[in-house]
């Protein structure tokens, strides 16, 4: 790697904060910006350095803050902008770096934008939005996420046309092949990193180019339509706009949440030399454990671990030339890893999750932790539809209910992949709300938090979940071969193990994994076989380990991170 490719936002690991669900600090039950500030001291004795909000503007909530009224405004549950320039001001003064949300696809139906375009159809900004006219018919089928009927258009009798929306019936798709529309938000941009923040996590960025004729779904992409949705047209001709006119122009870091872009496509985003984005989030590794094309379905029979590893040592093939990767194995849309990934069984859940961490900060690409991973927080798996809050869930829930469709699959599928599974409060103590709040929050704790799984008590315990995350961090910190040296997977066809070698001219290291539970063996390449190793992380007591020169025999979900002296 050339030091002159090295940057900030490649060394830097990213901690994800869920505003809502981190720190209520006026007892109303919701997170806060006070709360957040209230927390920096812990945030940076993680060892991260860059932290990620979801979104904190002005919203009615109809999908938690990704429906967006006024992009230039905090949303009062959140606080003040004053609280705001203060936890700028402070993390800056830390040394932690900000990344906002950008949520650009679609606004708020509140936006007064859309207000506007929805008066009349000459309206000034009846073009901000995507608009059929009901004369033509209706038009060509567009799937979306967030509708009972995954109707993507609308019908609005007032002005008798049709407004696409791929989120929520709330959340109506902006029109970026209009030049204002991008003028508007350049500008907004602009605004936040004028005001000190250090890039953004850009939401279904993929998405915002459309084909406004809006032909016919074509056949191939009948059942999948994410890669449709990500190649419209004028994707990168907008990304590159985007970049010329406002992100070059700034110390920042982009990471774009991009479903739809796979393998082949990858480097188009982000090859440095198209000057698009740093870095973003594919979604085959989320889509591993789901029913194809399917968000909320569990995939029968589990997931392999050689598929796993597939996916990862495919996608770090490539950007090992060019562009940048980004590792991580949950956020506020997925179940928590240690219950996903791996096992939240008590007996095994200290190793799992340690197991987890060692992945995730030994990979090559930035690493993106969300909050409460750190101490191994795992799914609450409610019960009951009351105690659910996600639009996602609720849609197919009424859903369900109106085709007739079977609840006891429905809740044994959202138990596992509800998005609120990762947004109940975060677990600072073993006070009656967690220490999240003094009231109830608003949505349910995981009472799970009294068996040890808080701050308070790993903070303490020198053995805990968050003590290794803490080393791992340190681990990674010190050796920049973790962060730039190559990656090689040995034994690709393991079911058991997944092991791989991080090397360059300096080092090499050999990281070993465990993700059963049965106690497994791991064959050494030959050519390091006379090496000498030396165990430099492991998450069992080093007199449990067992290497001769042959074999490495690891216990359920071990974990070890190897030097090799040759
Ligand atoms: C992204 C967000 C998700 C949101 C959706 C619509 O996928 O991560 O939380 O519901 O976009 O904005
Ligand atoms: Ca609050």
């Amino acid at each position: 790697m050339q030091a002159d490719q090295r940057k900030w936002w490649k060394e830097g690991i990213v901690y994800q904060i869920y505003p809502r669900s981190f720190q209520d600090s006026n007892d109303d039950g919701i997170g806060d910006l006070r709360g957040i500030i209230n927390r920096l001291d812990y945030i940076k004795s993680l060892g991260v350095d860059i932290v990620w909000l979801n979104p904190i503007y002005a919203s009615p909530n109809d999908d938690n803050g990704y429906d967006i009224s006024d992009y230039q405004s905090i949303h009062p549950d959140f606080g003040t902008m004053a609280d705001f320039d203060e936890l700028i001001q402070k993390m800056h003064q830390k040394g932690l770096r900000l990344v906002m949300d950008l949520v650009i696809n679609h606004t708020s139906d509140e936006h007064i934008w859309f207000q506007e375009s929805k008066k009349s159809r000459n309206n000034p900004y009846r073009d901000f939005y995507l608009w059929w006219p009901a004369e033509k018919g209706k038009p060509a089928a567009r799937y979306s996420y967030f509708d009972v009927n995954n109707d993507a258009w609308q019908y609005d009798v007032h002005t008798d046309s049709y407004y696409l929306h791929y989120f929520s019936v709330k959340q109506p798709d902006l029109n970026w092949e209009n030049p204002k529309v991008r003028e508007a938000v350049y500008d907004m941009m602009r605004w936040w990193f004028d005001k000190g923040i250090d890039g953004f996590r850009m939401d279904v960025i993929s998405y915002i180019s459309k084909d406004t004729n809006f032909p016919e779904l074509p056949k191939k992409y009948n059942g999948n339509f994410l890669p449709f949705y990500a190649q419209g047209p004028t994707i990168h001709q907008h990304l590159q706009e985007m970049n010329r006119k406002v992100l070059a122009h700034y110390n920042c870091m982009t990471v774009g949440e991009a479903p739809g872009v796979g393998l082949k496509e990858a480097l188009d985003f982000v090859d440095e030399d198209r000057k698009e984005l740093d870095m973003f989030f594919h979604f085959d590794l989320m889509e591993l454990d789901r029913k194809p094309g399917e968000f909320f379905t569990m995939r029968q029979g589990g997931f392999k671990l050689s598929e796993f590893k597939k996916i990862h040592t495919d996608w770090d093939a490539v950007f090992s030339k060019k562009g940048w990767g980004s590792i991580f194995l949950s956020n506020h849309d997925f179940p928590r890893p240690v219950s996903r990934w791996a096992n939240d069984h008590p007996k095994y859940w200290y190793h799992a999750a340690t197991m987890l961490h060692t992945f995730l900060l030994s990979m090559r690409g930035t690493p993106y932790v969300y909050f409460g991973d750190e101490i191994g927080m795992t799914n609450v798996r409610f019960d009951k539809i009351d105690d659910y809050r996600d639009i996602g869930t609720l849609n197919a829930y009424q859903k369900t209910i109106k085709e007739g469709g079977n609840l006891q699959d429905f809740f044994a599928n959202h138990k596992e992949s509800s998005r609120d599974n990762a947004r109940v409060p975060m677990q600072w103590n073993a006070d009656k709300y967690a220490g999240f709040s003094g009231v109830t929050p608003w949505i349910p704790n995981n009472p799970n938090f009294i068996n040890g799984i808080h701050v308070a008590a790993q903070e303490k315990d020198q053995t805990s979940v968050l003590q290794f995350f803490k080393k791992m961090v340190g681990i990674r910190k010190k050796h920049l071969t973790l962060v730039y040296g190559q990656y090689e997977i040995l034994e690709p066809d393991h079911e058991q193990i997944y092991a791989y070698k991080r090397f360059d001219d300096r080092n090499i290291f050999l990281v070993v994994l465990n993700f059963s539970d049965t106690v497994s063996e791991f064959h050494l390449p030959a050519e390091t076989q006379e090496a000498h190793f030396e165990i430099i992380l492991s998450n069992y007591e080093t007199s449990d380990h067992e290497i001769n020169p042959e074999k490495i025999c690891l216990q359920a979900y071990q974990a070890m991170v190897c030097k090799i002296n040759t």
